[in-house]
């Protein structure tokens, strides 16, 4: 496995596979590696000969006052975790490296429309961040797929859609969320939950569950579904950002016939904003 950090040594990695005739996968990340994110790179080895895992905790997907500076890095724990993973290549850039003329001054990709609610509202500028970078990723890496968690479900929707919408040349594939044994949705930010919060953070996935089953059963007061499940968590501390039944393929409000649904939630214990969905085919 090799650790590269500029563009030059991954353009010259990438064409000695290109030139063997080899698929690349890219998996971006932004370190802190769980093990969602090497579930994520199990799936990308099966649709690709060579397997590229980016870290870069990029400034621009964090809105004023967020935990950039507090996210968690751990460079040398992430390279001993990708080690027996099939994983190629890690691409750790410096930001002078994806973003050479600055972050001022950097081209912005915009996805407009499916980026307006939900995490787009409650984080300004959060996806104008995440299209910017995951473009940049692209055409530094110019795989042939790129897989992503369904825990972002916005997030991969809207990655999906730039790349429709630019005629990208990469296959977008979607991993499913994995999960604590009690359910916890895996991430990054569980490490900022204490003791009491982490045993209180499961109820988000429970009750994602028992609405989905709601709607399994025929249940269609999706507004009355939606507050009671909000009460619920807010009567357990959260502080709830959405909690919404939504058309699973844009994220548009659902009529009573609408067959593939996703339940979304976000919702913030303490210090940490969680976020968790599930899909719901009827
Ligand atoms: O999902 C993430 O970790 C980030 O948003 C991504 C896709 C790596 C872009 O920085």
């Amino acid at each position: 496995m090799h650790v590269v950090t500029s563009k030059q040594e991954l353009a010259e990695h990438i064409a000695e596979w290109r030139h063997n005739d080899e698929h690349v996968a890219l998996v971006p990340t932004m370190g802190s590696l769980h093990a969602g994110h090497l579930a994520l790179v199990e799936l990308a080895r099966e649709h690709a000969e060579r397997v590229v895992v980016s870290i870069f905790v990029n400034p621009t997907q964090f809105a004023e006052g967020e935990d950039f500076e507090n996210y968690p890095r751990s460079l040398e724990r992430d390279k001993l975790r990708l080690k027996t993973t099939g994983t190629d290549l890690i691409f750790a850039p410096e930001a002078t490296t994806v973003y050479p003329f600055g972050i001022e001054n950097a081209t912005i990709v915009s996805v407009p429309g499916l980026t307006e609610n939900f995490c787009g509202a409650s984080r300004p500028g959060h996806f104008d961040g995440v299209t910017t970078v995951v473009a940049r990723l692209f055409a530094l890496a110019q795989p042939d797929v790129a897989v992503f968690g369904q825990k972002d479900y916005q997030q991969q929707l809207v990655i999906r859609r730039m790349v429709e919408d630019m005629n990208l040349p990469v296959s977008i594939i979607t991993s499913e969320t994995i999960r604590e044994d009690d359910g916890l949705a895996m991430s990054s930010r569980n490490a900022y939950l204490d003791e009491e919060q982490r045993t209180i953070a499961p109820m988000l996935y429970a009750e994602l569950s028992a609405v989905g089953n709601e709607l399994q059963n025929g249940r269609r007061d999706f507004a009355e579904l939606e507050s009671a499940a909000q009460q619920r968590l807010m009567d357990a501390g959260f502080v709830v950002e959405y909690f919404a039944i939504r058309r699973a393929l844009n994220l548009e409000v659902p009529d009573r016939d609408c067959d593939d649904l996703v339940v979304l939630v976000a919702a913030k214990l303490g210090d940490a904003r969680l976020i968790d969905n599930i899909v719901v085919t009827v």
